[in-house]
């Protein structure tokens, strides 16, 4: 070979990018019903895999007259030829993941080898929800006052004190160490220890945390995840080598993004596109497409600034006709305008390259809309750009742009050219604003009720 010449080898061990994989992701602070356009999605798809997060979020599917509420396995499930991958960037309650095979198989759906998990996923065990729960406690108690309460409002399900284990690195403990009892056990004699002492820093009087108990016990849910539990990462290269089309399920949502959120009213994980590459080990340039899932209106569980939040009757309006009360924790959800200054923000960051816009017939019948689509300082100046610091972000006021409203039933329309017009100059303003096309528009709970690319989606085979 001449020098200076490199001639590639002719096989490579790494996929090319088998075009198109998706991205599914929410780009706002969660509940944007993600999990009805992952289920619309999942046709034509053959892999469905989950990237980050845990057991704090809640995906509703409703297929025909059922709705299934799923926290950790991908709604890929309820098709019988999908394969579903739980990947290494999630944090896996292995009891939660349990009582979800109970309940999905008592409905008839099968999980068997359709379902793998990540060797590399780490495990949320008992101790960190507790902690989860203690420092929230202990934050609401011993802060107020000029900084104003500093607990996050979390979900409780052990997300942030689990994550915080993987960094930390010696007290962590993944799912393959659950199929080794020995070390397993060897691992939480230590772990026990310096467990009980941050529980009781916290406040909280319990038992010494028993290692061989626990070890027994977390050992048994291994022994019962073994057929599942391997190196997803190969599983999804092999996938993606065959031809196969991945379609990734983002968790939670963009603006709860531990990096590029609205820290520290965030979770813990990269629930942002961004995510994908470190969650699964899929490099991102094999992302074709990404569907950022907006709600017509904005809506926030838990603490953090949130600039276009109607804490008033029109709010109360939104949040019973969009039944706006969390999947997880049954917490009745803030809800407010939408804010496009966060929408435009997100999707830049996770790379949209369309919209879906949920909930849209929450919005009939109301006399005007408003869209936020700058946010004004402090010193009275105006920015189009997003604030991912909570601390500047609860300073500013949002500046809206006021839009005639719609009276009509938006739910059974046929086609977005049928719409109500001030209903199309609403989507139309959106998608100005955001620099995306709206490729999907929700306007009810069935799979039916769902405008995909401006027309009617058809009733799909299972429903
Ligand atoms: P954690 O994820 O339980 O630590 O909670 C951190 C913050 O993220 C809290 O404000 C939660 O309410 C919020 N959060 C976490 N997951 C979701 C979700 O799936 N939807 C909406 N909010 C969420």
């Amino acid at each position: 070979m001449p020098a200076g010449r490199y001639d590639p080898p002719a096989m490579t061990t790494h996929a090319r990018a088998t075009p198109p994989h998706t991205a599914i992701v929410g780009l706002q602070w969660g509940d944007e019903g993600k999990g009805k356009i992952v289920d619309l999605l999942t046709s034509e798809h053959d892999v469905i895999v989950r990237y980050n997060g845990g057991a704090n979020a809640g995906h509703t599917v409703q297929v025909g007259d059922q709705r299934y509420a799923l926290h950790l396995i991908p709604s890929g499930i309820l098709y019988p030829d999908k394969a579903c991958v739980i990947g290494n960037g999630v944090v896996v309650d292995p009891e939660k993941v349990l009582q979800e095979f109970e309940t999905l198989r008592a409905r008839g759906v099968h999980i068997g080898g359709n379902l793998k998990i990540s060797d590399r996923a780490h495990v949320v065990m008992p101790y960190h929800k507790e902690q989860d729960a203690a420092l929230e406690e202990y934050l609401s108690a011993k802060t107020s006052g000029d900084r104003g309460n500093l607990s996050i409002g979390t979900t409780r399900r052990g997300i942030g004190p689990t994550y915080a284990d993987k960094v930390r690195r010696s007290t962590a403990i993944r799912m393959g160490d659950l199929l080794d009892p020995a070390y397993l056990r060897s691992r939480l004699e230590v772990v026990c220890k310096l467990r009980t002492a941050e529980l009781e820093a916290l406040g909280v009087q319990t038992a010494p945390l028993d290692p061989a108990a626990l070890a027994e016990r977390y050992a048994g849910y291994g022994e019962r995840l073994r057929p599942h539990i391997q190196d997803t990462v190969y599983a999804l290269h092999d996938a993606m080598r065959a031809g196969k089309r991945l379609l990734f399920e983002g968790a939670n949502a963009s603006l709860l993004d531990i990096d590029h959120g609205t820290f520290p009213y965030v979770t813990s994980s990269n629930c942002s596109t961004l995510g994908i590459p470190a969650g699964t080990g899929v490099p991102g340039h094999a992302i074709g497409r990404v569907l950022g899932i907006m709600k017509a209106y904005s809506t926030r569980v838990g603490a953090g600034p949130f600039p276009t939040e109607l804490d008033n009757e029109l709010g109360h309006r939104i949040r019973e006709r969009g039944r706006e009360y969390g999947t997880t924790t049954g917490r009745p959800r803030r809800c407010g305008w939408l804010d496009l200054v966060a929408v435009r923000y997100s999707a830049m960051v996770c790379g949209a390259t369309g919209i879906a816009c949920t909930l849209f017939d929450v919005l009939s019948g109301l006399d005007e809309v408003k869209l936020c689509v700058r946010y004004r300082l402090p010193d009275g100046t105006e920015t189009d750009r997003f604030l991912p610091d909570a601390h500047r972000l609860e300073s500013v006021t949002p500046v809206y742009e006021t839009l005639p409203g719609w009276s009509e039933d938006l739910r059974d329309a046929g086609d977005r050219a049928t719409l109500p017009a001030n209903a199309r100059r609403y989507l139309e303003r959106i998608e100005q604003v955001v620099g995306v096309p709206i490729e999907v528009v929700s306007l009810g709970p069935e799979r039916t009720q769902t405008l995909v690319d401006g027309r009617r989606a058809a009733a799909l085979a299972h429903a």
